[in-house]
């Protein structure tokens, strides 16, 4: 992935439309296949569950039951590490602290949650996902780097209500490639818990898949929002947002947003 992924002319683009998708299949001859599969899955899969995560989940047990790696969106074990490498080092950068108590909104396979677990104090960090295929993957992961001893919490989940979780308890939630899958229901409902569960002091940050121009999705599996969008409904809960500048810089296709109970200090008075 290179900057090209922000350039303007990106960003612009609506992937929903049927002059997209021509052209898009004249200049990449060899994905038109993939694709197809991935729209018949898609049909069987909205009539086997009307509901979003239920589609979402069995999407995930098929692209799980490929490659786990891929399933998160890594094509090669280099890339696994280095998105995680990635995720990792922007929050330390950003203000994570060993001590910090993390909630990992669709942690996946851990592909930044076993940096995160290595990093934080034992018992600090907290996985949830909506996929028990991935979750399985997630505990391989934690066995192949040896963490068992730091005791992580990876717990199922069926909605982002986060009812079965602590008030007043994260000082860092994060959700990374997550919203990109989500459609805005998924995202209000997260966005309206979220406040519960953060200290005062926390925040919240998430990656989105942005346009700047007609929000769209592709399939009902990537879903591309207007950073205003994001925002205002961060509003409407009351939360304070800050589109992650910096973010924009790094050799990822995605934006970051984040939010928080109190207004943030400014991005440079985070130490590190
Ligand atoms: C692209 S993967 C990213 C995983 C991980 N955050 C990472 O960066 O490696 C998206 C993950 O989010 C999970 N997911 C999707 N929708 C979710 C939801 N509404 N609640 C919790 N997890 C969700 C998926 O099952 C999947 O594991």
């Amino acid at each position: 992935m290179t900057q090209d992924t922000k350039s303007p002319k990106r960003l612009q683009r609506d992937r929903s439309t049927l002059t997209h998708k021509v052209g898009y299949a004249l200049t990449h001859p060899g994905r038109v296949a993939p694709y197809l599969r991935r729209a018949s899955r898609d049909t069987w899969l909205r009539l086997k569950h009307p509901d979003h995560v239920g589609y979402y989940r069995a999407v995930m047990a098929s692209d799980t039951r490929r490659n786990p790696e891929a399933a998160v969106g890594s094509q090669t074990h280099e890339r696994w590490l280095a998105l995680g490498q990635m995720q990792f080092d922007y929050l330390v950068e950003h203000g994570l602290r060993p001590e910090h108590r993390m909630l990992d909104i669709g942690c996946g396979n851990l592909r930044g949650g076993w940096r995160f677990i290595d990093y934080l104090d034992t018992g600090n960090y907290y996985g949830i996902d909506i996929s028990p295929d991935i979750l399985i993957a997630a505990k391989k992961t934690l066995v192949e780097r040896g963490l068992q001893d730091k005791l992580p919490h990876l717990t199922i989940t069926g909605d982002l209500t986060l009812d079965f979780l602590p008030g007043d308890h994260f000082d860092v939630v994060h959700a990374h490639s997550v919203f990109s899958h989500s459609p805005p229901t998924v995202i209000a409902q997260c966005l309206a818990h979220v406040s519960r569960v953060l200290t005062d002091k926390g925040f919240f940050d998430f990656t989105f898949d942005r346009t700047e121009g007609t929000e769209h999705q592709v399939l009902r599996e990537d879903f591309y929002y207007r950073t205003e969008t994001l925002l205002a409904m961060a509003r409407k809960y009351g939360l304070h947002g800050s589109f992650m500048d910096d973010w924009e810089k790094r050799p990822h296709g995605q934006s970051k947003i984040r939010v928080s109970r109190a207004p943030l200090p400014a991005l440079d008075q985070y130490d590190g």
